[in-house]
């Protein structure tokens, strides 16, 4: 689990910055706790592997911590996906995450904001995510720093589960 934090550390002891390999541990810890509130079920191997590897290939993605300098208070995760509606690649929130009494700190809105600049910087001209729909919190902290819902729902189908998978760039066999 993350290391406990001292409950006084404030926005201005705080810093938004990339995560980097040393983050790994107390990460995975954060993704576990994420993975655990929004009811996604945690396979520690797998998750530690694409976590490994997302902050190993920059082409897949990039991960923010907000760093309260004993430990980690939170972390947000973009991934890239490509689609013509969007004028190629956009980018996909797939992970955001403040620990539970760091909230209603800014901190939330300070990693949204960095994922922001970097998409600015990028070319990137649109975020998406999913959000439960009874998540209320999220849907309000999301609507509050301007993102829209969308009329769409979201469909998954499993295909496998395999973690030496090496999408996107495998090609199939012809
Ligand atoms: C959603 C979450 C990331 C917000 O992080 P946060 O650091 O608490 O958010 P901020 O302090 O930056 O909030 C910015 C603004 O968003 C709105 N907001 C944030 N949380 C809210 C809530 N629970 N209810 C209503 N509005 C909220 C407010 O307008 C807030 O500004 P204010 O505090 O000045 O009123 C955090 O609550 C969280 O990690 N929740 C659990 C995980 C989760 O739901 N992740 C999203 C999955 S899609």
């Amino acid at each position: 689990m993350a290391k406990d934090l001292p409950d006084k550390v404030t926005k201005t002891q705080a810093a938004i910055r990339p995560a980097k390999s040393g983050d790994f541990e107390e990460l995975l810890a954060l993704v576990e706790a994420y993975y655990k509130f929004d009811s996604i079920a945690f396979d520690e191997r797998g998750t530690a592997a694409a976590l490994r590897r997302l902050l190993r290939d920059k082409s897949l993605g990039r991960a923010w911590v907000i760093d309260a300098g004993h430990a980690l208070a939170g972390y947000a995760i973009l991934t890239f996906n490509y689609d013509l509606e969007f004028g190629g690649v956009e980018g996909i929130l797939t992970d955001m995450f403040v620990a539970a009494r760091f909230r209603r700190k800014q901190f939330g809105a300070q990693l949204i904001g960095a994922v922001r600049d970097f998409c600015e910087a990028a070319g990137i001209n649109t975020m998406e995510l999913q959000v439960t729909r009874s998540n209320w919190g999220a849907r309000l902290f999301y609507k509050a720093l301007g993102f829209n819902e969308s009329n769409r729902i979201v469909l998954s189908l499993e295909i496998a589960r395999s973690s030496s998978a090496r999408l996107p760039f495998k090609e199939p066999k012809s």
